[in-house]
């Protein structure tokens, strides 16, 4: 079990590279099995969550191959089976793509329930309305869930919530549906707008994608493609709010601006300096901040995924900030190890109201998801003294060599992986 050992107070300043985007490559590369053509997909991630689901497509005969680190060419030509019993998977949430995939395609699709961050109950009520509007047969049981159909037809589905998967799950299994399928109350992330474009790219016939009504004409089958994946938009804002915390200057390469307005937004409320170019965001943060409100919302509203970096930051700004969670019921479980840390924050339910303090003190602290990880990581390099993060497992699903992209913008954290990498990390930190 790797550590990171972190030797704070050093604001962080210079560039760094944002990736593809994980939570798109996921619905892509789980896409990509629906036609029997090789896709060429590039820009895809390093993380251990893309990882887990190629393995789990792997074993159902989907041939995969690494061309470079980031650049994954998927044959879905010879799937042998579509069930899936990859223990592993279950600790993913997008797992669950498989079945919009599989289900459009061979009208049949057997996947164990997804897991992923522990952040509240994640309900797939909405994924299992759709594909029953489609027509099909919809089970759960032995922690699986189990969809066949006769036949897909299209249908008018309104979700009862705004969902992220359902849109995605729904869309997939349209795409190959016959006839019209309108999804009202859709998701309008970037990520649902990147899917719509891969799957057109291949031949299906998307339109309305990041607008609330998605309205999807199924075609028979659809061809191979070559698709790049957009950037990520959460792992630029966590670079972004690290360089607002630790009063850095980061210059964030890479990015869409536009998908980034919702935090940029908010960083100038509390007191940084944005300057926005065509691929690239700079944030800087040479006085104290000041404290704010935010509520997490779906896209365009400020991200669930940020609201831990974000409440890192607003731990140290002047006064009283109100940070609320609209999306999820259980995603401040952090909090008590960032208290740990010094900070002053007070949760009653899906609200974290938040006494800025001047500084943080170094803590070993133990991480208890993903973005939260990173967001613990943050602290850290704002903190006095070292902090140690315990188990860096949660931020390898979804951060590609966090601390080597830290260390580049003279962070102080090194990766350690026994008590005398420790000793030696704690030398050189010094
Ligand atoms: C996706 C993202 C995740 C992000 C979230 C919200 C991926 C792989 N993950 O997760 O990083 O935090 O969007 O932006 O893209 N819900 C239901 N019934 C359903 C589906 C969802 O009640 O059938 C509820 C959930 O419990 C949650 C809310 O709707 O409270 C939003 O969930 P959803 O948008 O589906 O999130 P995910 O797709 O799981």
């Amino acid at each position: 079990m790797d550590r990171f050992v972190i030797r704070g107070g050093v604001p962080l300043v210079g560039e760094v590279q944002i990736g593809g985007a994980k939570n798109a490559a996921l619905a892509i590369l789980a896409a990509a099995v629906m036609t029997n053509d090789p896709v060429r997909i590039e820009n895809v991630p390093d993380v251990t969550d893309c990882n887990v689901l190629l393995k789990a497509m792997e074993r159902i005969g989907v041939g995969i191959i690494r061309q470079s680190k980031h650049v994954v060419v998927i044959d879905g030509s010879k799937i042998e089976s579509c069930i899936i019993e990859d223990e592993y998977l279950k600790r993913i949430r997008a797992s669950y793509y498989l079945v919009g995939a599989l289900l459009g395609k061979n009208r049949q699709a057997e996947v164990p329930l997804p897991g992923g961050c522990n952040i509240g109950v994640r309900a797939i009520d909405q994924h299992i309305k759709g594909f029953r509007a489609l027509g099909a047969k919809v089970d759960i049981g032995h922690g699986a869930i189990c969809a066949e159909a006769k036949e897909l037809r299209g249908s008018h589905i309104f979700l009862d919530k705004v969902s992220v998967g359902a849109t995605i799950n729904i869309m997939m299994a349209a795409a190959l549906a016959t006839g019209k399928t309108i999804i009202e109350n859709a998701a309008k992330e970037p990520h649902v707008v990147d899917l719509a474009n891969f799957l057109n790219s291949m031949g299906a016939n998307i339109k309305g994608a990041g607008t609330d009504v998605i309205r999807i004409k199924g075609v028979e089958k659809l061809h191979g493609t070559d698709y790049a994946i957009i950037p990520d938009q959460i792992e630029a804002g966590t670079y972004m709010l690290a360089s607002a915390a630790t009063h850095g200057d980061v210059l964030v390469r890479n990015v869409i601006p536009k998908h980034l307005e919702c935090i940029t937004a908010k960083l100038c409320e509390i007191g940084c300096h944005i300057t926005e170019y065509d691929d690239a965001v700079r944030v800087s943060a040479p006085e104290p901040l000041t404290s704010t409100q935010v509520k997490t919302l779906p896209y365009p509203g400020f991200p669930t995924d940020m609201q831990p970096q974000i409440t890192v930051a607003l731990g140290l700004a002047q006064g009283t900030s109100i940070v609320t969670e609209g999306i999820f019921e259980n995603r401040f479980k952090y909090v008590d190890e960032l208290v740990r840390m010094g900070a002053s924050i007070k949760v009653e339910g899906n609200m974290a109201v938040i006494s800025g303090v001047s500084r943080y003190s170094g803590a070993s602290i133990s991480v208890p998801d993903l973005r939260a990880g990173a967001a613990l990581t943050i602290a850290g390099m704002a903190a006095e003294g070292e902090t140690i993060v315990e188990d860096t497992r949660f931020i390898e699903r979804g951060y590609e060599e966090f601390e080597v992209k830290l260390r580049g913008l003279g962070a102080k954290i090194e990766r350690v992986s026994s008590e005398h990498d420790l000793q030696k990390a704690r030398l050189k930190l010094a």
